[in-house]
């Protein structure tokens, strides 16, 4: 769904290593909960909050292929790391390294998504944001936005075979700073 986000101010907001930003979403990734933290970071009132579809928040430098792979693992019922850059609605930015995970019904089948966010490592960040420029160039290759996701998705997937590294071992490790 398109999204417009506001104005941008450059301006970054962090919050404390002790805090975590927690929404809970539908299968379709309509936001059912947020708490206080988000509310507080994100600028929105839980009523503007609650019902819309998560990318309310996305930020325009957020690679498409981020995104592909965090729907292709989530809705594969695996659970997720990423980095993330979200926009308040204030136009400021904050950076958060997501757990996202799915939640089951009586079931077995997905009845939602949960997504755990806190402060992330800064260093993480010298290596996510040009990562991300990266991808966001590859993307800008491509008027079709499907395929923009495929291209910087096929982009992450051959500079981690290059490293000889997977995904989750890469986030690991940037995270504990051994990159
Ligand atoms: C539980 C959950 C949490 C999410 N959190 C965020 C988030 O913090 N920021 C964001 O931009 N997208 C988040 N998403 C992904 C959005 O649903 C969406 O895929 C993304 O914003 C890209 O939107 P677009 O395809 O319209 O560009 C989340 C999805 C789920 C299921």
């Amino acid at each position: 769904m398109a999204n417009q986000p506001p104005p941008l101010t450059g301006r970054e907001q962090t919050f404390s290593d002790t805090q975590l930003i927690v929404t809970k979403t539908d299968p379709k990734g309509i936001i059912e909960y947020a708490n206080e933290l988000f509310i507080k970071v994100s600028g929105y009132s839980e009523e503007e909050l609650l019902g819309k579809p998560h990318n309310m928040i996305r930020h325009p430098d957020m690679p498409r292929g981020v995104f592909k792979l965090l729907w292709e693992s989530i809705s594969s019922k695996r659970e997720l790391y990423a980095y993330v850059v979200n926009c308040s609605k204030n136009g400021d930015h904050y950076w958060v390294l997501a757990h996202i995970t799915p939640s089951f019904g009586s079931n077995g089948e997905i009845s939602g998504y949960h997504s755990s966010r806190r402060a992330p490592n800064r260093k993480a960040l010298d290596v996510i944001i040009p990562l991300y420029k990266q991808m966001k160039d590859e993307e800008a290759k491509y008027s079709n936005p499907k395929e923009a996701a495929q291209a910087s998705f096929n982009f992450l997937r051959r500079i981690l075979e290059e490293k000889g590294t997977t995904y989750e071992k890469f986030i690991y490790a940037i995270e504990l700073n051994k990159n």
